[in-house]
């Protein structure tokens, strides 16, 4: 019984103890890291268009409202 309450407190402190880099870096580089998965369709120049539309100035507009995106 010890060992295992001895074992969960190890566990805590590993997982608090800040290994996770996501957690570490500046929150633009956050941004950054999150934007790669819709960077595959998406690009943020305005009138480029891949899979999915532009996503430039986007917060002006209303979703699927963009003329140069024809789909
Ligand atoms: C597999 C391709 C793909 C990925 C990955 C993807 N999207 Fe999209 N997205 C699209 C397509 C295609 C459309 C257009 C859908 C339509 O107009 O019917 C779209 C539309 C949008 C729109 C609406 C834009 C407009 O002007 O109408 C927003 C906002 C958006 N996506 C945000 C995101 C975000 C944020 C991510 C990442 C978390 C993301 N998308 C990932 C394909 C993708």
């Amino acid at each position: 019984m010890r060992r295992i309450i001895v074992l969960a407190i190890a566990t805590l402190g590993a997982a608090s103890a800040g290994n996770c880099a996501f957690a570490r870096s500046a929150s633009d580089q956050r941004g950054e890291h999150v934007f790669a998965a819709c960077g595959a369709c998406h690009s943020l120049e305005a009138d480029r268009h891949m899979t999915g539309p532009s996503l430039a100035d986007l917060w002006n507009r209303q979703a699927g409202s963009l003329q140069s995106f024809e789909r």
